[in-house]
């Protein structure tokens, strides 16, 4: 069934995220040939509408779109109408009428994404959406450990450790993993931790503790200072202290061989310490390369008028 948008990962089938992760892989190819552009969606425009900063997920839609061949228009909004108080329809019944094919579409309001796509015939494409979803972070992730472990996610044991209550990507990342039946727990301080949920998602508050879960992957979550999480615990310091990556359990987790992630940016001091930044199985650059591979498997899958599925 063809797809207008791209919400969450909740709703897509195991099938639809295979199809995803295996049309990123010939995308990715692309980036070391001379010529990186293919016309697949030439004559197509993309509109990015971030209301919330971004430099990965904004960039790498932008250089996918591009890497597509599509036209890509930046809707500015600090120099918008919606600083003169224009309201989300009035700016998408604007936007409907220069016919644009996508909408991008990062806002601090959960569910605002999937209340645009009600508005427009555009596809829309959700970039994070409060603390509800960020679906291509988590194809971007799937994909990341799918090249570590090419024979499969089945078993394998993530850690994703932070503020799990506030994370679209711990939702959204632990939902395609548990998907593709890999095992996930989370870590972090018992009031960032729900305790509601899914049931197959072990929850610790003790690092030493969830260590002898024997994970094969930590996962690290950024603490968002601007959503104000620092409350939940008493300083950054401590945060460090108790959940972080410090200089003594990165050379632990170098000696199990353990992956790292992070969806960045990366807090130095807080999340890593600074030589987690150079430790030999971190996977936070490869992220970030896969995304612009992963994002341009998802915006040829929603292509208008179908195609996305012909690989
Ligand atoms: N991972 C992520 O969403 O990063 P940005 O906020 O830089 O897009």
């Amino acid at each position: 069934m063809a797809r207008k948008d791209l919400l969450d990962i909740s709703s897509l089938s195991r099938e639809e995220i295979d199809l995803l992760l295996g049309q990123a892989v010939p995308f990715k190819e692309l980036f070391t040939r001379s010529v990186k552009k293919v016309p697949a969606l030439k004559g197509k425009s993309v509109l990015m509408l971030f209301y919330e900063p971004s430099t990965r997920t904004h960039s790498s839609f932008e250089v996918a779109a591009k890497r597509l061949s599509a036209d890509v228009t930046n809707f500015d909004v600090p120099h918008s109408s919606v600083v003169k108080g224009e309201s989300v329809r009035e700016t998408i019944e604007t936007l409907q009428a220069m016919r644009t094919d996508y909408i991008v579409v990062r806002h601090g309001h959960s569910s605002l994404p999937s209340i645009i796509a009600g508005m427009t015939k555009a596809s829309v494409i959700n970039a994070g959406d409060g603390a509800h979803a960020h679906p291509t972070q988590a194809l971007l992730d799937a994909f990341t450990l799918q090249e570590v472990y090419p024979e499969g996610l089945a078993g394998k044991k993530v850690l994703i450790i932070g503020d799990i209550l506030h994370s679209r990507v711990a939702r959204s990342t632990s939902t395609i993993l548990k998907r593709l039946d890999a095992e996930v727990a989370f870590l972090g301080p018992g009031s960032l931790v729900p305790k509601s949920g899914p049931e197959n998602i072990k929850r610790f508050t003790d690092y030493e503790e969830a260590m002898k879960w024997k994970p094969d992957v930590v996962y690290l979550l950024r603490v968002q200072m601007e959503r104000q999480d620092v409350q939940f615990f008493p300083s950054l310091r401590e945060y460090h202290r108790v959940y972080g990556i410090t200089e003594e359990r990165l050379k632990r987790i170098d000696g199990e061989g353990l992956w790292l992630m992070h969806p960045g940016p990366v807090n130095r001091g807080v999340e890593l310490c600074d030589a987690a930044m150079d430790y030999s199985r971190s996977l936070i650059n490869r992220q970030v390369e896969n995304g612009i591979a992963v994002r341009m498997a998802v915006l040829y899958w929603l292509k208008p008028g179908g195609g996305g599925e012909e690989g």
